[in-house]
């Protein structure tokens, strides 16, 4: 008995040392630093600063109105994305004055409109260029077509600087982005508000220097000064001009190519056309009795 009971007092006697012994605290990881030279906390500097005044324009405040009218007055808040795009659009990005102004607005704390702006990564708190482009650079762009590596090597080739800049002409911006949902006409960019697909390097380097030839051609305007222009009264639409005849800078007739497929399919269509289904469809006088 008194055998079977030392080993169970010998135990408890040490049980509070052992507990003791244990390390209490959690261990975490750090994770690794970011490869970006994107700064992820706002440092004040001459264009973003919360000293410079912004207002929404006269057009814009009644979009605003609109906006909110999707919203129970309770809940305005909930605006606060659609507003700070709308902020972006105006200003060209989204600056501090353009978070303060949204939040002043939706009366909500700015600290909970800076959370939105730095999450989604739509919002560009920090300038861009007039176009602004964003290379798909995931796998099935990757592996798509000619692969995205030769479209990023045709773009830095051509506009002279690598991921993440500006040039010195403040015209492009020039990002890798992750999968942007085209991937079956991949490789693909975004310009602005335009995807751009199918694309080759020859087609990109062209398309470039189409942007480059609309932006001498066209003075810039109020509402142009950022990457996502708006309203350009100096641009008119493909629907204005002419189904297919794609996106015409009216002076000196500057063309850009329309936005979609570069490779002349209209969507995402078998390249080589119909592999089946190619006998010519029945009238509605045929029966299958008749063939
Ligand atoms: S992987 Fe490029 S759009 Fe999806």
């Amino acid at each position: 008995m008194a055998s079977n009971l030392a080993p169970r007092i010998f135990r408890r006697a040490f049980r509070p040392a052992r507990i003791t012994s244990q390390s209490q605290c959690r261990y975490f990881t750090a994770s690794a630093r970011m490869g970006s030279d994107a700064l992820q906390v706002h440092r004040d500097s001459p264009e973003n600063n919360a000293k410079i005044p912004f207002k929404f324009t006269a057009q814009n405040n009644k979009l605003i109105d609109e906006i909110l009218k999707r919203y129970p007055p309770q809940y305005k808040k909930a605006a606060v994305m659609p507003i700070l795009d709308l902020g972006q659009r105006q200003h060209g990005f989204t600056s501090l004055s353009v978070m303060n102004e949204v939040a002043r607005i939706l009366e909500m704390p700015p600290m909970r409109v800076y959370e939105v702006a730095t999450f989604y990564t739509m919002y560009n708190r920090t300038p861009v260029g007039k176009f602004h482009l964003q290379v798909c650079t995931t796998t099935p762009c990757q592996l798509g077509g000619c692969g995205s590596d030769k479209i990023v090597k045709a773009i830095e080739g051509h506009l002279g600087i690598s991921a993440g800049h500006t040039t010195k002409d403040g015209l492009f911006t020039y990002v890798e982005v992750e999968c942007l949902g085209a991937c079956v006409n991949a490789p693909m960019v975004q310009i602005n508000d335009d995807f751009y697909e199918d694309l080759t390097p020859e087609s990109i380097v062209s398309l470039l220097t189409a942007l480059q030839e609309s932006a001498k051609a066209v003075p810039p305007t109020e509402g142009g000064k950022g990457a996502l222009t708006g309203e350009d009264p100096n641009v008119k639409s493909g629907a204005e001009v002419g189904k297919d005849s794609g996106r015409i800078y009216q002076k000196d007739g500057v063309k850009i190519p329309s936005p979609g497929p570069m490779s002349g399919r209209k969507t995402c269509e078998n390249i080589k056309g119909l592999t089946n289904l190619t006998s010519p469809m029945w009238s509605t006088e045929v029966f299958r009795k008749d063939l």
